[in-house]
This record gives structure tokens, sequence and C-alpha cells, in this order.
């Protein structure tokens, strides 16, 4: 019998700063309209002077301790899904490690973009069921914010930045939260989205090309991949989890665009109202756009406990994280 495993608690942190669509017509050619009607977005928060991912993540993982009613020393090991990090090292994870004082955890991070979140539950899964881990803290945090063309209109609009956490541990009814975890990558689409970090070469060699660290993407081909590709992953997982779709309670889809999410609820036939977005408050938050939307809604009663519910991400890479939950009263 393999190890079950929970979903203890959830949590999230958002920064306080908002941005309106009308905010961002000061500083480029844009408009609410334009920025509404094709993606959904109304207003992102964003980070302000010296708070970072790290900072984000710390509260952000507090809150999902605090559900899941563990003890700090219990964690061994962090996982931190961030792709935009306050340091390349010490990772993110180490970093939340310190100051929430995990001492017994192993920490490491991962770059799924914003799959981050879904892929960071299936190492967390792993490393369970393996007996490698037994309580596993994942945070999924990202300041996208700080990595944009900010004369850029076309990418500019569409980010936020945020965090969310989740607590995995061993079950102790037996039950296993996950009942099934699909995780995908397809790097020949790499060109779809991408953001460089360059360093020089060293001066004694011919020098390299220096490209900025902002987000490059292409729109319309990343619209193209998701709609035609996402729901036939979302159906492979559903149907490994042994429940049929019209069984499963709640769709929460990453956050990237009103139009994908309107477009996922039609081709898998789920009712509208089990849908789950907030896209219009926090835009793309990468990573912690799942776990944002999911926590929001159980605290604003959209999401009744005990559920089922189909978390589904997909970001640069590209990549593909989706998975099938049951989730416990009082997880947020
Ligand atoms: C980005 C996205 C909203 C663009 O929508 P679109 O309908 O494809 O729009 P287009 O790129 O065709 O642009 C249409 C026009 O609007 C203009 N435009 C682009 N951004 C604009 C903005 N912020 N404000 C006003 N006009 C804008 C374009 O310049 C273009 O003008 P043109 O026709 O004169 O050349 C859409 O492609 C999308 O959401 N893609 C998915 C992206 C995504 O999910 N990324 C995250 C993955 S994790």
């Amino acid at each position: 019998m393999t190890i079950p495993v929970k979903i203890a608690g959830i949590g999230f942190y958002v920064p306080e700063t908002v941005i309106t669509n009308d905010d961002l017509t000061k500083i480029i050619d844009t408009s609410d309209e334009w920025i509404r009607t094709r993606t959904g977005i109304e207003r992102r928060h964003v980070l302000s002077g010296n708070e970072s991912t790290v900072d984000m993540g710390i509260k952000s993982a507090q809150r999902a301790i605090e559900k899941a009613k563990i003890n700090i020393e219990d964690i061994d090991l962090i996982i931190a899904a961030a792709s935009v990090e306050a340091h390349a090292y010490p990772s993110t994870a180490c970093e939340i490690q310190a100051a929430i004082g995990a001492k017994n955890a192993a920490c490491f991070d991962i770059t799924a973009a914003c799959s981050g979140l879904i892929y960071s539950m299936g190492i967390a899964r792993a490393f369970i069921k393996s007996e490698s881990a037994k309580t596993v803290l994942v945070v999924a945090t990202d300041a996208v914010s700080r990595c944009l063309d900010w004369t850029d209109r076309t990418t500019c609009v569409l980010f936020g930045d945020g965090s969310g956490a989740m607590v995995l541990t061993v079950s102790d009814d037996n039950q296993d939260d996950i009942l099934s975890i699909d995780l995908k990558a397809e790097g020949q689409y790499g060109n779809f989205i991408k953001m460089p970090i360059t360093g020089k070469n060293c001066p004694l060699v011919e020098p390299n090309d220096e490209e900025k660290m902002y987000v490059k993407m292409d729109g319309k081909e990343v619209y193209k991949y998701v709609v035609t590709n996402l729901p036939n992953y979302i159906e492979e997982c559903v149907a490994k989890s042994g429940l049929k779709m019209n069984e499963i309670d709640y769709l929460v889809p990453h956050q990237a665009n009103m139009r994908i999410i309107e477009a996922l609820e039609k081709r898998l036939e789920f009712n509208p109202d089990h849908v789950i977005s907030n896209i219009q408050e926090y835009a793309n938050t990468s990573a912690a756009s799942i776990p944002i939307a999911l926590v929001e809604a159980i605290e604003s009663g959209k999401i009744k406990l005990p559920c089922s519910a189909i978390l589904t991400g997909f970001g640069a890479g590209m990549t593909v994280g989706t998975t099938v939950v049951r989730l416990r009263e009082g997880i947020a």
C-alpha cells in the first residue's frame, strides 16, 4: 500500500499596492476597455520598495502552516516555485526556511513558471510516497512585475505579483487527497514565453550578446497552444483519477486570461458557477495564481469544503501541470 498524502493547509498573500488598468494608461498607450475585453483583468497587485518574493512567500507559508496545524520543526522539505527570485542563491526556499524557523527542512527551488505549484505538488507527493519526507511545505511565489518591460503594452498589462503556499503531509486517516497528477513539458515551444538572464563573458574571450531581463511573449501562440492542448491534458489526468469529469466539483485553472478560462469551461462542459476565477483583481500571478484563486474562493464560500477539484496550470517551457484533488474542511 502506498503512503496516502494529505493536503493539510493552504494560504496566500498579495502585496497591498494596486495598479488599475486606468493607472497603466499614464505610462503606455492602452485602455481599460482593451485590457478588460481581451483578458478580463481590471487590477493587479505589485511589489513596492524593497518587498520581495521571499517576503510574500513567508506570509503565505505562515498562513498555510497555521491552517495545517503542524509544528514548524516537522517540516522536512521546503520547495519554492519562483521564477523571479530575490537572489539566485541562497534559494528562495532557504530564505523562507530561515525566516519561519523550519530548521529540520531540506530546501530547494524549482522553475516551471506558471505550472510551478503543480510541479512542486508532484515532487512533494513523490517525496512523501517514497518515505523521503513526511511533511513538505510548497511555496509558489512570484514577482513578475520586477521583470516586465513597462514600455511594452503587449506584456506589461498581463501580470501581477503574489504568493501561495500549501502544506502536504502523511494522511492520518488513509485518504489520499491527490487522486492523480500529471506533469508535462514541451521544450520545443520554449520561444513562446522567455525571460533571459544573461551575464557577461570573461573579458579575455569574445563578448556575448547581452539581453535585457524582461518577459518576452508571443501571446497568440501561447493562446493557441493552451486552448488546443490543455483540455486534452486535463481529460487524461481526470481519467487517471478514477472520477468522471461530471463528478468533480470545481475547476481551478491558472489565471492567465479570462478567454482561456471560458474556452476550457466550454470544452470540458463545466458548470460556469464551479469554475474559479479572480483574474480581474490579481492578473496573472504566475505560479501563485492557482493557490490564490483556490483560497480566495474557499474564504468567500464559492468553493464549499469538502469537495473535489481540478487544479491546472500552464506556462513558460511550455509546461503544463494538472492534478485532481480532494480538499478537506479547514484547509484554508
Ligand atoms: C496577449 C493577448 C491578450 C493579446 O490578445 P490578442 O487578441 O491576441 O491581441 P493581438 O496581440 O492580436 O493585438 C491586437 C492589437 O492590439 C494591440 N495591443 C496589444 N496590447 C495592447 C494593449 N495593452 N493595449 C492596447 N492595444 C494593445 C496590438 O498592438 C495589436 O494592434 P495592431 O492590430 O494594430 O497590430 C492574448 O494573445 C493572450 O492572452 N494570450 C495568452 C497569453 C498568456 O496566457 N500568457 C501567460 C501564459 S502563463
